[in-house]
């Protein structure tokens, strides 16, 4: 009754609307191809209104006030708030063995991760590690993620029931490998596509989680597998198919080996149906011009990891040539832990433009940041949903402390940037010297779900 209600005894709808005020930025185009000047949009005093965990109006402040400033308002002062981060690649059992000294690729394989990923048999044990990760990727600030789990169904389970719980938008899928592994962490042709399917029945679009097909990689897949990972993509055409390619030199000769057939790495994955939109490959370090030119062509997408590309000693990725304006490839960053060596988009950013500077190219702090927000939505084709502040889509985003650390602060005067120019060497000093202590506060779907604390 009286002010509160309406006539159909319900709750006025603005009642239900809250809002945050501060500086935002975001992406409404690709910078790699669009100026700055066009493709960012930053505002330095402006209003996210939410309704319902999505976007309801979004300007400067001074413009919806008079419509919006009587609800409920959280005001970030002195922050960037920014779309959450978009992890495009990253093995969540890896989490413990994260680090682990010495070896390249196919070594560490061998020595690591096949012993460890073995473990997750155990759903007890999936499950709690499941809950680390998740954690480690909230206080860094990433949202939604493309998730490797293991051969264990399982490990599948475990990891999207604590996703399901927090409310996340999450990709995942159980790996399928049937050779040139331990036998106890391999399945069959068979199986992989029975466990694969039925993950996919139960899994696939429940909330905000989506299934990813997910062979290992060509080495560690038969013809046969591959053929059934591309009969379950025919099965299911809106699911992703999720992998390795052209990561270390020793890899991709074996796969040339191993199918003589092929004209190259992605065609092995191309003869069996894999090479599509909603294709993801992590790497793509040694790729081929035609391969480029393929990827481009099927709208597939490369995960570009270099924090893992530099400690496996496998590459410097060529982002000149993946955003190149004759065959634009999709990409997005990947911080790939265990080979990755930080869950920090931030830092994975940081060494993203050191790779580019050892091949003579620039990332500019505004690419990057696309890369780890709307560029990663574009790569995992959920830009309609993600990404960005654009109105409708899902409230999930990140509250962003420029002087979190002593040196931060003493780099990065207070108050907010007032030009385009001034906030770009803001944020490239971000990106150098962030990591998760930047990350103040993370909303998913307009609720908080992290809050940095004295004590972290
Ligand atoms: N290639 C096949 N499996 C893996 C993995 O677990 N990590 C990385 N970085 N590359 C791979
Ligand atoms: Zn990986």
């Amino acid at each position: 009754m009286g002010v509160l209600q309406n006539q159909s005894n319900r709750p006025q709808l603005k009642n239900q609307l809250k809002a945050i005020r501060g500086a935002f930025l975001d992406f409404v185009d690709d910078p790699f191809y669009v100026p700055e000047a066009e493709s960012v949009r930053y505002l330095p005093d402006g209003l996210l209104v939410l309704e319902n965990g999505k976007i309801k109006a979004f300007g400067p402040y001074e413009e919806l006030q008079a419509e919006y400033g009587d609800i409920p308002i959280t005001i970030y002062a002195d922050r960037l708030i920014m779309p959450g981060f978009i992890d495009t690649h990253i093995h969540y059992p890896q989490t413990g063995i994260i680090a682990a000294y010495g070896e390249q690729l196919l070594e560490w394989l061998n020595q690591y991760i096949f012993p460890t990923e073995g473990k997750f048999k155990d759903k007890d044990y999936a499950r709690a590690v499941a809950e680390i990760f998740l954690d480690q990727l909230l206080r860094n600030g990433t949202t939604t993620a493309l998730v490797f789990a293991t051969v264990f169904p399982q490990s599948v389970d475990a990891f999207f029931e604590a996703a399901e719980r927090r409310n996340l938008c999450m990709i995942a899928g159980k790996v399928m490998m049937d050779r040139n592994a331990p036998k106890a962490v391999c399945d069959t042709a068979e199986s992989s596509y029975q466990e694969t399917k039925a993950l996919i029945q139960k899994w696939h679009k429940k909330g905000r989680l989506r299934y990813a097909v997910t062979p290992r990689f060509a080495i560690t897949s038969t013809d046969e597998q591959l053929q059934k990972a591309g009969d379950l993509l025919r099965e299911f055409p809106d699911v992703y198919l999720h992998t390795h390619i052209s990561e270390n030199l020793k890899e991709v000769a074996w796969v040339k080996e191993l199918f003589p057939n092929c004209s190259g790495y992605l065609d092995a994955y191309d003869q069996a149906g894999l090479v599509k939109e909603r294709s993801v490959f992590a790497h793509g370090v040694h790729l081929s011009d035609a391969e480029f030119q393929r990827l481009s062509e099927a709208k597939s997408a490369i995960a570009f990891c270099p924090t893992s590309n530099l400690f496996l000693g496998s590459g410097l990725f060529n982002i000149e040539q993946a955003k190149s304006s004759e065959y634009p490839v999709k990409v997005g960053l990947g911080t790939d832990v265990g080979a990755g060596t930080s869950f920090s988009l931030l830092q994975t950013a940081n060494e993203a433009y050191k790779v580019a500077q050892l091949r003579q190219q620039k990332l500019s702090p505004f690419e990057a940041l696309f890369l780890a927000t709307l560029g990663g939505a574009k790569a995992l084709c959920l830009e309609d949903s993600l990404g960005s502040f654009d109105v409708g889509k899902e409230a999930d985003f990140i509250v962003l402390n420029l002087r979190s650390t002593p040196l931060m602060a003493f780099r990065n005067s207070a108050g907010v940037p007032t030009s385009l120019g001034e906030l770009s060497d803001r944020v490239f000093s971000l990106i150098m010297m962030g990591d998760d202590r930047a990350i103040e506060a993370v909303h998913i779907l307009g609720e908080l779900a992290y809050e940095q604390t004295a004590t972290g």
